[in-house]
């Protein structure tokens, strides 16, 4: 989320208090922070704590001339990439469900074209209440994302929802939220709405593999690994606990996964194997086919005839994990990255390699998919064959992560 742009707005309840702990943990990981605070959440903390922490003055009154002439309710919309409520009290959903717009907070909330992010917070009496909860589902109807409540115990003395994410929790959902450039804003997934793999464990390869020749040389391919770290960062941001298991790449670890950085196709496979149980494998990552029969020992010198490398074959990832038998993950997909012939080939993978799907793509250099932030893919199935239209590695993931949780639960419906 660096450099991103978050305007939050903080109502009158008692978690207000986090709300300074949010802009903190927001601007470590590079987002800018400017603030609104209700009248009420004025009452909780001060637009001085606020206003420092953000570095910025907190904005307060929709009538303050000043900022109406140098800024206003507008251009603060205008200039976020998104917008966080937290905590957002029962008052606030209900103003925001009935499009009033009578202060700052709500006249922006109003204005706001930008992605809306809610953390509500509040007695577990109001968030059961018939009106909050009609409220929340026009809400999502029209589009706003909610993070929490969590259930536990209240400051009023009571236990139940209705209790704010934990900052923790608000950071990474902003996080799922904002994926891509600034000028690329993309919405990740409707948290609360959507597809979930919340208690789901999921496991994911990415990257090429290096395979050592001898103390300075390997064999290597042109993998990036952002479509595997897409795919971690997919999972996660659905409430997947994720194990990413990594060639060497030039990537960020995504948060919120725990990342397992390995070099060859044998390690990959053991750090995999490792990992399990899973519900979920995905095999994202460009393992070399072969490695060198023998790694030698010292530098190979140079000589005039040319030198003949022996290669072996590395073991099969993809079929290791689908052959696996009751520790098997219930959704096994490969990825086939072909140059010619690429569904044909794709199809015969499924079969060969005994995974449940196979996400293929056309990785000839024209197409720049390799390496590249976009792609072009096909879904294999036993179903048959989906052709997916072009688009950006983290919405691919998207997608595929969505299907996925979808066909999980329909696999195993009632046991849980
Ligand atoms: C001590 C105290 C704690 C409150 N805590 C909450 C709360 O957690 N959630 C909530 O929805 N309202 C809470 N309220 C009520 C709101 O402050 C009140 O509805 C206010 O009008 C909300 O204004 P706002 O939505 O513009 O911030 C609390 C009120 C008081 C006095």
């Amino acid at each position: 989320m660096h450099r991103k742009r978050i305007l939050l707005i903080v109502g009158g309840g008692i978690a207000a208090y986090k709300s300074l702990d949010l802009v903190r943990r927001l601007k470590e990981r590079g987002a800018r922070v400017r603030a609104i605070l209700t009248k009420a959440g004025a009452e909780f903390v001060t637009p001085l704590s606020l206003s420092v922490l953000c570095e910025e003055k907190a904005f307060t009154d929709l009538f303050d001339l000043k900022d109406e002439a140098e800024i206003g309710h507008i251009r603060l919309s205008r200039d976020a990439d998104l917008v966080v409520v937290a905590p957002a009290t029962a008052d606030l959903l209900a103003k925001m469900a009935h499009g009033l717009a009578g202060d700052l907070a709500t006249a922006v909330l109003l204005a706001t074209d930008k992605p809306v992010l809610v953390a509500p917070a509040m007695n577990v009496r109001m968030w059961e209440h018939a009106a909050t909860k009609r409220n929340v589902v026009r809400l999502k109807e029209d589009g706003i994302y909610f993070v929490g409540p969590g259930e536990g115990e209240m400051a009023c003395g009571e236990y139940g929802p209705g209790r704010m994410a934990e900052p923790a929790e608000i950071v990474e959902a902003v996080a799922g939220l904002l994926v891509g450039g600034a000028e690329n804003l993309r919405v990740l997934s409707r948290t609360a709405l959507g597809p979930s793999l919340r208690g789901k464990r999921v496991i994911v390869t990415s990257g090429p593999t290096h395979e050592p020749v001898d103390p300075v040389r390997y064999l290597a391919n042109r993998s990036s690994g952002k479509q595997g770290h897409a795919l971690a960062r997919a999972a996660a941001t659905l409430g997947a606990e994720v194990t990413l298991v990594t060639g060497p790449v030039s990537l960020e670890d995504p948060a919120g996964v725990s990342v397992v950085k390995v070099e060859t196709a044998e390690q990959m496979l053991a750090a995999a194997l490792a990992a399990l149980p899973a519900d979920i494998a995905i095999c994202a990552a460009a393992v070399a086919d072969w490695r060198a029969a023998e790694e030698a020992g010292q530098k190979i010198k140079k000589r005039e005839s040319g030198t003949t490398l022996k290669l072996a074959r590395n073991p099969d990832i993809l079929a290791t994990l689908s052959a696996l038998g009751a520790n098997r993950p219930q959704l096994v997909i490969g990825f086939a990255a072909e140059t010619e012939n690429v569904v044909a080939n794709a199809v015969a993978k499924r079969t060969a390699k005994g995974a449940d799907w196979i996400v293929a793509n056309d990785v000839r250099p024209e197409t720049g998919i390799m390496g590249g932030d976009r792609t072009k893919v096909q879904l294999v199935t036993a179903s048959g064959v989906e052709d997916w239209p072009a688009m950006s590695k983290d919405e691919m993931a998207e997608r595929l992560l969505s299907r996925a949780s979808e066909a999980i639960l329909k696999l195993r419906p009632a046991a849980e």
